[in-house]
């Protein structure tokens, strides 16, 4: 599509019924927010109830992380052999069931156990749920649809730093924490009866031999003109009833995505995100504020998050992926060697405090507008059709692998090195990052999956076996 077709498409009005498939099918970000978020508070009064060593603290809080890992790498063939809709019910059936489970849990080693299982549905929401939206939505507003899911992440981790706030104070705390972890049974519940009246992926359908089924859910989607088009494109890429596996993914024309999609997912991470989201309050209680300041500052990081990510939304198919992630992850860095300076200037005592409160929470903002967002779309974007689900749970993997050793090794990394020091090597991971976009990444706005996945084909193929680039920039996808 050119930029023409692209600037009188986003004037077209679009079904709402896409909307309201986005917005229920991004529960399974609320859901994968709150639960990596809710632990950081809870974990308090977790200790106090069953006098937890600090080993035991730290399997609570890494063990939905280490479940995600597998639900990650198994939700993706899921995904491919069983549907996103089939996905997305199964993994709202283990939230409902373990979030019960861990509010009713008697000891520490059952509470544990049902983090894991937990931690699956957390693994499988972070793949199906970009994938599932960017699958139905029309390829000029799927960079916003996609922004959804990460939308939704962020209204999780605000969320549970309320939900904290309001139980933290109160003689609740310490049974509360049985209601913050039980909470998350409801957006399962929603997640699971909103997805269970929403029609299959289109694109599942027709690659699983269901062309018919795939038109319906489309009339329901688009306008008569855009059907017919749309069905055809999927077709051309498709190899109805061939399922794709894992070996696909070291087929030479994949490899340049499939790279493109494990690093990113080590960058999203290695910048050191979570060194915030789930370290903030002992962060900022570290540097002198009062515990009720610490919380406040920590619900104000929440919502600059949530806030920025409703900026990108309304960015990411005006301006393109790679512009925000450029933006972004060169403020992160910025924010990243000021907030490591403060630590070494002399006379700064005083205002560190300050200093650092801002700059982390500028940080924040960055990666709310680029890496946050755009990673979790681009990996639902970049992979062909046949083999999509698999090869997004291959990157997200990686990231549920990179977050793990960033929240076992950063408190460990600090107490070594000093707080400058700590910064600057993630600043330093944020610029390689930063390099590594800018040659890397390329842009998908304004582009069919389709058109996507012929145009890596076509690059592998005249750009030898294994060097074919993705595209970049506008001016090369343009290019007829
Ligand atoms: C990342 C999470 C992070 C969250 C913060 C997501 O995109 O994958 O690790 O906690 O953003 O908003």
């Amino acid at each position: 599509m050119n930029t023409i077709d692209r600037l009188a498409n986003a004037e077209r009005p679009h079904n709402p019924f896409i909307y309201v498939m986005a917005i229920i099918v991004a529960f399974n970000g609320l859901l994968f927010g709150f639960d990596t978020g809710v632990v950081s508070g809870a974990l308090l009064y977790i200790r106090e109830s069953f006098h937890l060593s600090t080993v035991m603290q730290e399997a609570v809080v890494s063990s939905v992380l280490v479940g995600a890992m597998v639900g990650a790498f198994t939700g993706g063939n899921l995904a491919d052999r069983f549907g996103r809709r089939r996905l997305t019910i199964l993994g709202s059936i283990v939230f409902f069931v373990a979030s019960i489970g861990m509010a009713l849990s008697t000891n520490v080693y059952v509470l544990v156990g049902w983090r894991l299982i937990e931690g699956v549905a957390v693994g499988f929401a972070s793949i199906v749920g970009t994938l599932y939206i960017s699958e139905i939505a029309p390829s000029d507003i799927r960079g916003s649809l996609g922004f959804f899911q990460q939308l939704m992440i962020t209204i999780g981790i605000l969320l549970a730093y309320v939900t904290n706030y309001v139980f933290a104070p109160t003689f609740l705390g310490v049974i509360g924490w049985r209601w913050m972890l039980g909470f998350g049974a409801v957006p399962a519940a929603v997640l699971g009866i909103g997805v269970y009246f929403m029609p299959e992926s289109p694109r599942w359908l027709i690659n699983n031999g269901q062309p018919e089924k795939a038109k319906q859910v489309l009339s329901r989607l688009r306008s008569h003109d855009e059907l017919a088009d749309e069905i055809e494109q999927i077709r051309s890429v498709s190899k109805a009833e061939q399922k794709g596996s894992l070996a696909d993914l070291r087929e030479p024309w994949v490899r340049p995505a499939l790279i493109v999609g494990i690093a990113l997912a080590f960058i999203q991470q290695i910048t050191g995100i979570n060194s915030v989201i789930y370290y903030a309050p002992t962060v900022l209680q570290g540097l002198g504020f009062s515990n009720v300041a610490s919380i406040a500052g920590t619900v104000g990081v929440g919502i600059v998050n949530t806030t920025l990510t409703i900026v990108a939304i309304l960015l990411a198919d005006r301006v393109g992926r790679r512009p925000l992630l450029l933006v972004g992850t060169g403020g992160m860095a910025l924010m990243l060697v000021i907030l490591g300076g403060s630590f070494f200037v002399p006379g700064l005592a005083g205002v560190i405090g300050w200093i650092t409160l801002i700059s982390m929470i500028l940080y924040v903002a960055f990666f709310a507008i680029g890496l946050g967002p755009v990673y979790w779309l681009l990996i639902a974007e970049i992979y062909p059709l046949r083999i999509r689900g698999t090869a997004e749970g291959v990157a997200s993997v990686f990231n549920w692998l990179a977050n793990f050793l960033v929240a076992l090794t950063f408190l460990s990394v600090v107490d070594t090195l000093g707080k400058g020091i700590s910064f600057w090597i993630l600043g330093a991971f944020t610029i390689l990052g930063f390099i590594f976009i800018y040659e890397q990444v390329p842009e998908t706005m304004g582009r069919s999956l389709e058109e996507i996945e012929a145009e890596l084909q076509d690059r592998a193929l005249v750009g030898g076996e294994t060097t074919g680039a993705l595209p970049k920039s506008r001016d090369d996808i343009d290019r007829p």
